[in-house]
């Protein structure tokens, strides 16, 4: 199908929808009671109109006008189909060459995944990988990854670098990530390439080498905080330097320990800080009474078998939380949001509404796109997932199911499962 998204211009009259489900509201991020308040409209009806939404509502008050007034009229039966808004997902890795193949089936057997990274594997292995890739392929592996995530409902992806570490590499990566739709992140500090002997000298290159141009491409800067990756203090003066770039914050942390990435998260005003499996009390305390969006990962807790995190408490307190996949090749091979909210639902004992708030209205803040996307309203852009399903709520329910019978992305079909 066309990867046209948002060309806009011809009209697009989706009808006989089963139920079209939205978070409601414009505010963003939603947290408490709201991250839960979803509108369904049973017997429905959406106008696209130059790739924005138009109206929508009851079928019933649809009327003649759309019909009568002049312009081509595309129109899509919704009957047996739940319509919610186009995915987002804020948080993937989906820049890289070759597979960890081997490395799953050794963590089956009893290695670990950071013993795997001690030994030189883990990141080090895909850097290897996508330095050597050439510039085509990597290009088409974005674009074949992207691929995969519109199939399961997503329309708007974060793609990070990282997996390159050299000036050449880390730009190729964030070109790539922004041809193929997605919004680039210079994860500069991933790991410490092997050329290097040290964080800091390896950081003192990627700030002054690269930042100035990644700044160009991307829209945000992300940090590994973790033992064996990129302290604090290192993390601070990498995220000073790229927020002085003008780039938004975001960083990996509490995914084995906790080394104060909420608490410098909350000092330089970062828009996300995600993985959180090892964050106990204090930190849910403190993300409940900031700004910062916690992203969530199950899907990576679940692949590296790691506990999940505290979600529930994050909720509860009042904290605003996102859904992501992480897809990578090492700690989650998995791209589908639904498969997320699934295990957001089972495991991390979300509600399906928080869950598709989560991984829609927060995502989209999380990228800096809020009133945008994430929401079916007027003025939002038109990009719409419809489900084959007689309750929005299976997108949860249903684990693993094949359930997006069309993706459109700015009024415009662009995968159908008809077509494919
Ligand atoms: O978010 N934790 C750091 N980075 C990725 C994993 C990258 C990899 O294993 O290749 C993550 O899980
Ligand atoms: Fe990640």
């Amino acid at each position: 199908m066309s990867d046209r998204a948002g060309a806009g211009g011809r009209r697009l009259l989706v009808r006989d929808l089963a139920q079209l489900v939205t978070p409601l509201g414009t505010e963003a991020p939603l947290r408490g009671a709201a991250l839960a308040s979803v509108g369904v409209i049973e017997d429905a009806y959406i106008l696209c109109e130059e790739g924005r939404i138009a109206a929508l509502g009851p079928l019933r008050e649809l009327g003649a006008a759309p019909r009568e007034a002049n312009g081509e009229l595309e129109e899509l039966d919704g009957r047996g189909l739940c319509a919610i808004p186009g995915l987002v997902d804020c948080h993937t890795h989906a820049c890289f060459a070759g597979d960890r193949v081997e490395e799953f089936e050794l963590r089956a057997t009893g290695a670990s995944y950071e013993q795997l990274q001690a030994a030189g594997g883990g990141i080090l292995a895909t850097v290897r990988a996508t330095r050597s890739a050439g510039e085509a392929s990597l290009k088409d592996a974005v674009r074949r990854h992207r691929g995969w995530m519109r199939r399961t409902g997503t329309t708007t992806f974060e793609g990070k670098s990282g997996y390159g570490l050299d000036l050449e590499t880390e730009l190729l990566s964030l070109r790539a990530i922004r041809e193929s739709g997605g919004v680039a992140t210079w994860l500069g500090a991933h790991a410490v390439p092997p050329e290097f002997d040290d964080a800091d000298a390896y950081l003192d290159f990627a700030l002054a080498d690269v930042l100035p141009q990644a700044a160009e491409l991307a829209v945000a800067a992300d940090v590994f905080l973790e033992e064996g990756a990129f302290s604090v203090d290192q993390a601070r003066r990498y995220l000073e330097a790229c927020r002085a770039a003008g780039l938004a914050l975001r960083l990996h942390g509490d995914q084995f320990n906790e080394q104060g990435a909420i608490g410098l998260a909350i000092e330089l005003g970062a828009r996300s800080v995600d993985h959180l499996e090892a964050t106990g009390d204090g930190g849910v305390r403190a993300l409940a009474a900031s700004g910062v969006v916690g992203v969530l990962l199950p899907a990576s807790a679940l692949f590296l078998d790691r506990p999940m995190p505290p979600a529930r408490a994050l909720v509860d307190a009042g904290a605003p939380i996102a859904l992501a996949t992480d897809f990578n090749p090492g700690s989650s091979f998995c791209e589908s949001l639904g498969v997320v909210s699934s295990l957001a639902v089972t495991q991390l004992h979300l509600t399906p509404a928080q869950a598709l708030s989560a991984c829609t209205v927060n995502a989209a803040h999380v990228l800096g796109l809020a009133g945008q996307v994430g929401r079916i309203a007027p003025g939002y852009k038109a990009d719409l997932v419809l489900l084959d399903a007689p309750d929005w709520r299976y997108l949860s329910y249903h684990l693993g199911a094949d359930l997006v019978a069309a993706v459109i992305e700015g009024g415009e079909v662009t995968w159908s499962r008809a077509a494919d």
